[in-house]
């Protein structure tokens, strides 16, 4: 059977440096399923839609090609907040379930997002669940937009990042929760080389020796 890992935790925990990691590592292909998410968002505001009506919404997320994920404009605010939106949506949620499945299906993968252990994959071979406190993630999430010479200010980006935990666990459409066979990484004191050699230590009773 194709091995897949399975990464899911709230917004800036670090499960994308991870993933990516942990890809490579075992040469295995990597999706973001966030970016799903936000170009969906993106094809409806370019389209002049709304992101909260479920049908354009839905119809977004049929419409989605692959190239949609290669986008620049996909992690600023407008899109984050479409993509919070379409997120909460059942329809948009079931059309993009079969790119996710499809993209893990033949090779395998590493998928980060909210609910690839519990919904996408739920026989996944392997599953983390990262956290790390709202502080961190917080910190974590302004250093990136300061990388990306994006002016912000910690306190309003540390508020937004309270603000998506709320919608993604009060939503009724897959709320972010841990599957219950999934391992905890908590993030919190731990830098990427320190998250990566952790997540390689509990998976390594599931996945070995890396493919190579
Ligand atoms: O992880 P990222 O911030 O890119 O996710 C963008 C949006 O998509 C968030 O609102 C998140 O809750 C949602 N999402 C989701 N399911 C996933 C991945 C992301 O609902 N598997």
């Amino acid at each position: 059977m194709s091995r897949i890992i399975a990464i899911d935790g709230p917004a800036a925990a670090g499960k994308g440096t991870l993933a990516k990691r942990l890809a490579a590592h075992f040469g295995l292909p990597h999706l973001d399923t966030g970016l799903l998410y936000r170009a969906t968002g993106r094809r409806v505001l370019d389209a002049g839609g709304n992101p909260a009506d479920p049908a354009t919404a839905a119809a977004a997320a049929r419409a989605l090609q692959p190239d949609d994920l290669a986008r620049a404009d996909l992690r600023g605010p407008e899109a984050d907040n479409a993509a919070a939106q379409v997120a909460a949506i059942p329809a948009v949620r079931a059309a993009l379930l079969d790119f996710q499945r499809s993209f893990g299906r033949t090779q395998g993968a590493v998928l980060d997002g909210r609910d690839i252990g519990t919904i996408v994959f739920p026989d996944a071979t392997a599953k983390l669940f990262v956290t790390a406190s709202v502080a961190a993630r917080g910190q974590r999430r302004w250093r990136e937009l300061q990388a990306r010479g994006v002016a912000a200010d910690l306190e309003a980006v540390t508020a937004l990042i309270r603000e998506r935990d709320a919608q993604a666990a009060a939503r009724a459409a897959a709320p972010l929760v841990q599957a219950p066979d999934a391992l905890p990484l908590d993030t919190t004191d731990l830098d990427a080389d320190a998250t990566f050699a952790r997540a390689l230590e509990l998976l390594s009773d599931r996945l070995g020796t890396p493919a190579r």
